[in-house]
């Protein structure tokens, strides 16, 4: 209708995120499908008014990178640090009133689990902040829960004139201890997405300490999954599987080809000034067209994260370090991570269902086909065509390039 704005239902699940499970993802999405939310805020507490955080609880930042790897990828979701930006107690009226200033046509969805929602009435400025907002709160399957919140919404809205919503959602809650225990069972994927798990096993938190240079491939796939973002984990996730395929067909060793797919884009997500960063760190000269072409950076420090961080052999080092220029004198590993990369499920460039079929009858003609293909494509683009790659085809067609 021309001239009228249309209210946007906003949803806002605020906690401590301490770790973000994945009970409150899955919650917030559902409620957010059910409700016909177009834009759900996922809002970390800096100081809770309501608790102290407990001892070793992981820092704010740390919390929020975690809340990021949960929430990323989902569409229409954001996480939002003002709580955390903000000094003293978080208020969520404070954060109501911000965000109402920006979206005055809105409908506000507060959401939240049954202990926050029956103590409503204690939170600061609460007549305000319930003319504000709409309450949603998750029943989690707990005894007699959903009659005590029917009957504390019936409560608000006598009192306040306020609606509430109660929403059936996921009974995940973990403590620090159960996340212990689930990291001694190898149940963990019960509780967070295996981004979270790898961060939380990256950066040893909650007591979960494993030795990152000798993870299983479970651990390490969560591990690869915490470096990425969502939208490349299915891409180096069909790389794994392409890897496997292509090692178990011309016999590189499996688990080290797994190992090398799945840590191969390890540091896509950095921007030039971390990559130069680390090239810096690891005591890395760049050459002229790698100093500036961000694309190719990320083998070179990949493969330095993943034997400084991660324990990887030379093997697999030298084959993440050659994924994308490829190079002469090719190992076995190098070319299995090589194609496995072009030609996974994921991809659907021109050419490549020729690719894939040539990399099983003819493992040194499909690095050729994927060189000559990255070459023309370069050439089209009018970009520069790194000498390795050259080298590489020349090697490849047994002659020796010339420059
Ligand atoms: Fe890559
Ligand atoms: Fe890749």
């Amino acid at each position: 209708m021309d001239g009228i704005i249309q209210p946007k239902k906003i949803g806002i699940f605020g906690g401590t995120f301490n770790p973000p499970h994945a009970g409150h993802i899955l919650s917030a999405r559902a409620a957010a499908e059910q409700l016909g939310i177009d834009l759900l805020f996922f809002v970390p507490t800096g100081m809770p008014p309501h608790k102290s955080l407990p001892e070793g609880t992981p820092t704010a930042q740390e919390r929020l990178e975690m809340l990021h790897l949960a929430v990323d990828g989902i569409p229409n979701a954001k996480v939002l640090d003002l709580e955390l930006k903000r000094e003293g107690k978080s208020y969520t009226i404070d954060t109501i009133r911000t965000l109402q200033g920006e979206y005055p046509h809105a409908m506000f969805y507060l959401m939240m689990g049954t202990d926050m929602f029956q103590t409503l009435e204690t939170w600061q400025e609460h007549e305000s902040l319930l003319s504000l907002v709409c309450p949603v709160v998750f029943n989690r399957g707990e005894q007699g829960e959903t009659e005590r919140n029917a009957k504390y919404a019936a409560r608000l809205k006598e009192k306040y004139g306020t609606n509430s919503i109660c929403i059936n959602a996921e009974p995940l809650v973990i403590s620090s201890t159960d996340l212990r225990q689930a990291t001694e069972d190898g149940t963990w994927n019960k509780f967070v997405f295996s981004s979270v798990y790898g961060y939380i096993l990256r950066k040893q938190l909650y007591g979960v300490q494993k030795d990152l240079k000798h993870l299983s491939m479970e651990e390490l796939r969560a591990v690869a999954c915490s470096f990425l973002k969502a939208k490349r984990v299915s891409h180096v996730l069909g790389t794994e599987r392409a890897a496997i395929a292509l090692a178990e067909r011309w016999g590189a060793v499996k688990e080290d080809a797994q190992v090398a797919a799945l840590l191969h884009d390890c540091t896509k997500r950095l921007e030039m000034e971390e990559q130069l960063k680390l090239c810096e760190k690891y005591g890395i000269v760049l050459d002229k067209l790698e100093q500036k072409t961000l694309k190719l950076l990320h083998a070179i420090t990949g493969a330095e994260v993943g034997r400084d961080v991660l324990g990887v052999s030379d093997a697999i080092y030298t084959a993440i370090r050659w994924h994308t220029t490829g190079r002469a004198n090719m190992s076995l590993l190098e070319k299995t991570i090589y194609l496995a990369d072009f030609i996974e499920e994921n991809r659907d460039f021109s050419g490549v269902e020729s690719l894939r079929t040539l990399a099983f009858e003819d493992l040194d003609e499909a690095m050729l086909l994927g060189l000559n293909m990255t070459i023309e494509e370069m050439n089209e683009r009018g970009n520069p065509v790194h000498f390795r790659t050259l080298e590489a085809r020349d090697w490849l067609k047994g002659t020796k390039h010339e420059c």
